[in-house]
C-alpha cells in the first residue's frame, strides 16, 4: 500500500540531495513523495543549525505539523514526525524536550537508518533516535540506483569539514571531512545522465578539500575527479561548492583553464574583508591568499565570475573591519554573494567571545553590506545585456510559451522558445535585465 510521505528542507544543497537519498531509500518501504504535509504518514523536516534563525524555524514548523498529526490520529490515522538533518545533530535532547511528539530524530550520517527505525517507532510508539556518526559511510547503504533528478542534479562527494571556523557549527553536525570514492560518484553521475541529466554540481561543505580514493589505487583531487566527469558525453556542465580559499590548488585552477563543461562561475566564501577578524574566525586564509587565489582563477579563466558568503558582526569586528570588508567587496566585484549577520552559535568558540557585537550595529553593517553587493549584482547582470550567452533549459516558465533555463553564471534566464528545448543549451541574446533574472531571445 502506498504511504505519502511529505519533506520539508532548509539549508543548504546538501540537504536538498540528502532529502532526495531520505525518498529514494524509503520508496521500497512504500513511501511516494507528497507535496503537502496534509494527511502524509510521515513527514520529514531536513533541518539546518548554521544560524539561530534557521534553527528555531524548525520548533514552529514542528508546531504546526503537531496539529496535523492530532487531526490524523483523530480520524484513527498516523503521522510520524521525524528530524534530520543538521538541527537534530546538534540538538537531538532539546528536540524531544521541547516537542515530545516527534517519532525519529535522525542525523545527517545516520539517515541510511530510517527504514529500521520507522519500522521501531511504529511498533514500540516511543521516539528513535540516531545521531551516530557511524563505521560504514552511509554512502554505501544507500541505494545505488538513484531514479531520474531533472536537468541539473547534485552529487555529494565530500561531507564533513575539518576547519573549523570558529562561528560555525557544521565540523560538529556533519562531523569530519569524509570523501566518497571518485568510482562511486562517477557511476552516481553515468546514471543521472542516462536519466537525462546535462549538468551536475558537485556538493561538499568543504568540496575542494576532496581526496577519494581513485579507481587507479591513487588518492584523486577535486581536479582530477572534474576531468573524469567531464568525459561523460552526456554532462555538458559541472559545477561544484561550496570551496575553501585555502584548498583552491594549481590542479583545480587548471580544471577552470581547460575543462570547457567547468562553468565559469565560482562561490568562494571569504567572510571578511578584515585580516584581524579572518584571523580571529580561524579562516585559516588572508585577504591577501584570496586575492591571490581570484587573480590566478581569473589568469586561467578570463571570464569567471564569483560569488561569495559574508558575515558582518563577528566578535570584535570594529568600524574599520567592516569598512575593510566594503573595501575588499568593492576590490574583487562579486556577481552574487550571501551575506549574513553574525549569529552565536552554540558550542562554537566565538559565541563564548566576549566583545559581541550589539544588534543594531549589526544591522546597520548588513543594509549597508547589502546595499553595495546588490548594486554589483546589479551591474554584472547589466553587463550581460546585449551578450549572447549559452543557457541551459531546465523548465517551463510562468507565462505561457516561456521557458527558464540558466547562464553559465546561474542566472535564471527567461525566454519565449518551444517547451522542446528543455534539457538543451541553446545561445541566447540577453535583451534585458532584472536584480534576479535576465530575458532573451534564442540567437540564431
Ligand atoms: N563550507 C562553507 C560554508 C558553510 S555555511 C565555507 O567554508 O565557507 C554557509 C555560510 O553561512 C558560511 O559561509 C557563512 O558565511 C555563514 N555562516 C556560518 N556560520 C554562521 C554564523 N554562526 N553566523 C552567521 N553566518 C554564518
Ligand atoms: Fe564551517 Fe569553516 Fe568548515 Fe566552512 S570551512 S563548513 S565555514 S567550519
Ligand atoms: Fe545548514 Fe547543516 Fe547545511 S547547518 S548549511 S544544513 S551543513
Amino acid at each position: 500500500m502506498s504511504k505519502r510521505l511529505f519533506i520539508s528542507t532548509y539549508g543548504c544543497q546538501m540537504n536538498v540531495y540528502d532529502s532526495s537519498r531520505m525518498a529514494e531509500l524509503l520508496a521500497p518501504c512504500g513511501y511516494r513523495r507528497t507535496e503537502s504535509a496534509e494527511d502524509a504518514d510521515l513527514v520529514i523536516l531536513n533541518t539546518c543549525h548554521i544560524r539561530e534563525k534557521a534553527a528555531e524555524k524548525v520548533y514552529s514548523e514542528l508546531g504546526r505539523l503537531r496539529a496535523l498529526q492530532q487531526r490524523k490520529a483523530r480520524r484513527g490515522g498516523r503521522m510520524l514526525i521525524a528530524v534530520a538533518g543538521c538541527v537534530a545533530q546538534a540538538e537531538g535532547a532539546e528536540i524531544r524536550w521541547r516537542a515530545p511528539f516527534v517519532d525519529l530524530v535522525v542525523g545527517p550520517q545516520a539517515y541510511q537508518n530510517l527504514p529500521a527505525m520507522i519500522e521501531q517507532a511504529l511498533a514500540a510508539g516511543t521516539a528513535v533516535v540516531d545521531t551516530g556518526f557511524p563505521q560504514v559511510p552511509k554512502f554505501d547503504r544507500l541505494p545505488r540506483a538513484r531514479p531520474g533528478q531533472g536537468v541539473s542534479a547534485f552529487v555529494t562527494v565530500q561531507e564533513g569539514c575539518d576547519k573549523f571556523c570558529t562561528f560555525c557549527v557544521v565540523p560538529y553536525t556533519r562531523g569530519a571531512e569524509y570523501s566518497r570514492p571518485a568510482a562511486a560518484i562517477i557511476a552516481e553521475a553515468r546514471q543521472l545522465s542516462d536519466q537525462g541529466t546535462c549538468e551536475i554540481t558537485l556538493l561538499g561543505q568543504n568540496v575542494n578539500a576532496y581526496h577519494g580514493a581513485g579507481p587507479d589505487g591513487r588518492e584523486w583531487g577535486l581536479a582530477r575527479l572534474i576531468v573524469e566527469l567531464a568525459e561523460l558525453p552526456g554532462i555538458s556542465r559541472l559545477r561544484y561548492t561550496t570551496s575553501h580559499p585555502r584548498d583552491v590548488d594549481d590542479a583545480l585552477i587548471a580544471a577552470h583553464r581547460d575543462v570547457p563543461q567547468l562553468m565559469p562561475f565560482l562561490h568562494l566564501p571569504v567572510q571578511s574583508g578584515s585580516d584581524r577578524v579572518l584571523a580571529a574566525m580561524n579562516r585559516r586564509h588572508t585577504t591577501d591568499d584570496y586575492r591571490r587565489v581570484v587573480e590566478r582563477l581569473r589568469a586561467a579563466r578570463p571570464d569567471l565570475a564569483l560569488s561569495t558568503d559574508l558575515i558582518v558582526g563577528f566578535p570584535g569586528e570594529s568600524e574599520a573591519d567592516f569598512r575593510a570588508t566594503l573595501d575588499f567587496v568593492a576590490e574583487i566585484g562579486f556577481a552574487q554573494a550571501f551575506s549574513f549577520k553574525y549569529s552565536p552559535r552554540p558550542g562554537t568558540p566565538a559565541a563564548a567571545a566576549a566583545d559581541q557585537v550589539p544588534e543594531a550595529t549589526k544591522v546597520e553593517r548588513l543594509a549597508e553590506l547589502q546595499t553595495l553587493l546588490g548594486a554589483q549584482q546589479r551591474r554584472f547582470n547589466r553587463d550581460c545585456v546585449g551578450k549572447t550567452l549559452p543557457v541551459l533549459f531546465e523548465k517551463p516558465g510562468r507565462h505561457p510559451g516561456q521557458i527558464v533555463g540558466r547562464s553559465p553564471y546561474l542566472q535564471s534566464v527567461h525566454v519565449s522558445a518551444d517547451s522542446s528545448l528543455i534539457g538543451r543549451t541553446a545561445p541566447v541574446r540577453i535583451l534585458n535585465a532584472g536584480p534576479n533574472s535576465l530575458g532573451g531571445a534564442l540567437a540564431q
